[in-house]
């Protein structure tokens, strides 16, 4: 199995996420003899920006027109991200709830990522339908004050709600979830993040046995 990480998360060694996603992969490893993983950290890699561009080359594809040199440039270096995320059977994200969303660039390698014909594909009569079947991913969000229950004034999750839709509209049929949560305004914070990784191993070995 090809493992692709995504690591949404800033911080190194203090990111909550990022060690309960390690979790779930260390057990994964321990149980699987042919895992290959894939790391790509979103704030170090290169990822292209989806700027003037992209869209332009995005917008002359639409009307079959010609790329300019500096569209095809850009076109090529988003396929290659693309290929990247393609290529992989399964996927695990840790990501950081930033402003009651997704971090930043998160977001710009979705917006890299889910282009039609590769991604998704288009009809106008029955709509969208996700060309990336036949995969699996895990989420691990991290939350320092936001819990599922927690009242209103504390914040939102949209995160959440937005990758599953994400990963069902580009074509993964088995997503899950996992929160480590809250990470900050938390008493019992080794409590919550023994169940987390606990949670994450008992995944790993679902994946396992599936
Ligand atoms: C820019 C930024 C925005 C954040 N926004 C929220 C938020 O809306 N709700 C929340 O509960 N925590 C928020 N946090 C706290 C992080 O979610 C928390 O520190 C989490 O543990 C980060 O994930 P990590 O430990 O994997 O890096 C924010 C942190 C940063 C840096």
């Amino acid at each position: 199995m090809k493992l692709l990480h995504i690591n949404a998360s800033t911080r190194a060694s203090d990111s909550q996420s990022l060690d309960v996603a390690n979790t779930f992969i260390n057990e994964l490893g321990k149980n699987s003899s042919n895992l290959q993983i894939d790391t790509f950290n979103l704030f170090e890699d290169e990822l292209p920006e989806f700027d003037g561009l992209a869209v332009g080359a995005k917008m002359a594809l639409f009307s079959a027109s010609d790329f300019s040199a500096d569209q095809k440039q850009a076109w090529e270096n988003i396929k290659k991200v693309f290929d990247r995320f393609a290529s992989a059977d399964a996927y695990i994200f840790n990501v950081p709830l930033w402003n009651n969303s997704i971090p930043y660039k998160l977001k710009q390698f979705i917006d890299v990522v889910t282009q039609p014909g590769w991604a998704f594909g288009f009809d106008p009569a029955k709509g969208y339908s996700g060309l990336l079947t036949g995969k699996k991913a895990i989420v691990v969000h991290a939350s320092g004050v936001y819990y599922d229950g927690i009242p209103e004034a504390f914040g939102s999750d949209f995160a959440t709600a937005y990758l599953e839709d994400w990963l069902k509209f580009i074509g993964v049929e088995t997503v899950e979830h996992l929160h480590v949560a809250p990470t900050v305004m938390n008493a019992d914070y080794t409590k919550t993040k023994t169940e987390a990784k606990s949670s994450a191993k008992k995944l790993a070995n679902e994946w396992t046995n599936d």
